[in-house]
């Protein structure tokens, strides 16, 4: 399988190209790293991305910022942030990226269990991971060519083995799930 992995320099990223790579092809992706360099947040960098590498089975970000603070210190610029850096941009790789993908390829975006099991200090990520989630829920019922599109949202990554990890992800890359949050270590 050919996979786009965009954040592959990441926390995350690094430890699924090492799980991955043995049985797979990997094209890495990232801001400023990589064999492709993407800033997802543009809808051109992801066009001019998806026109540069072409028959991928599958896409998978690892990759989106957002704002971690107290409620008091929030303001629709941090809130921003997230909606722009993770939500909508990887919205935008779903909905510019379904055109160049495989016939049944996946796409599996990452959101994290502070949208659904937040902490204080979290709403900036509550509401950028519960966006990501609504998309994945919603757009898996649309999907055209048999694609199919998850979300994976993560606990606290450094207390997840590399076994649950990769298999949360593997889970949406390789099998038939479709239109599903895969919640790993909650
Ligand atoms: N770490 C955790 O415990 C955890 C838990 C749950 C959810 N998550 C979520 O998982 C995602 C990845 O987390 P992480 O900890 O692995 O992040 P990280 O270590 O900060 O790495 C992020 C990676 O994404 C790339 N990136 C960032 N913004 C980008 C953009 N606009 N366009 C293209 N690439 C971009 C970076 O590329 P460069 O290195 O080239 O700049 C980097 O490789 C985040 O959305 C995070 O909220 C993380």
């Amino acid at each position: 399988m050919k996979i786009l992995i965009i954040g592959a320099n990441g926390e995350i990223g690094k430890r699924l190209v090492l799980g991955l790579e043995d049985k797979h092809e990997i094209i890495t992706a990232g801001r400023s790293t990589g064999d492709i360099k993407v800033d997802i947040s543009s809808k051109e960098s992801i066009k001019d991305m998806f026109n540069l590498v072409t028959n991928i089975d599958a896409c998978v970000c690892v990759a989106g910022d957002s704002y971690t603070g107290s409620l008091d210190s929030l303001d629709e610029e941090k809130l921003n942030v997230g909606i722009k850096n993770k939500l909508v941009a990887q919205a935008n790789l779903v909905l510019i990226g379904k055109n160049y993908i495989n016939d049944k390829g996946s796409f599996t975006l990452t959101s994290g269990k502070m949208g659904d099991k937040p902490g204080v200090n979290a709403v900036g990520k509550a509401i950028a991971n519960g966006g990501v989630n609504s998309f994945a829920l919603a757009a898996g019922l649309e999907m055209p060519r048999g694609i199919t599109i998850n979300a994976v949202s993560p606990s606290k990554v450094s207390n997840i083995s590399d076994e649950d990890l990769i298999n949360g992800y593997l889970k949406s890359i390789e099998g038939n799930t479709n239109g599903e949050i895969i919640k790993i270590n909650y």
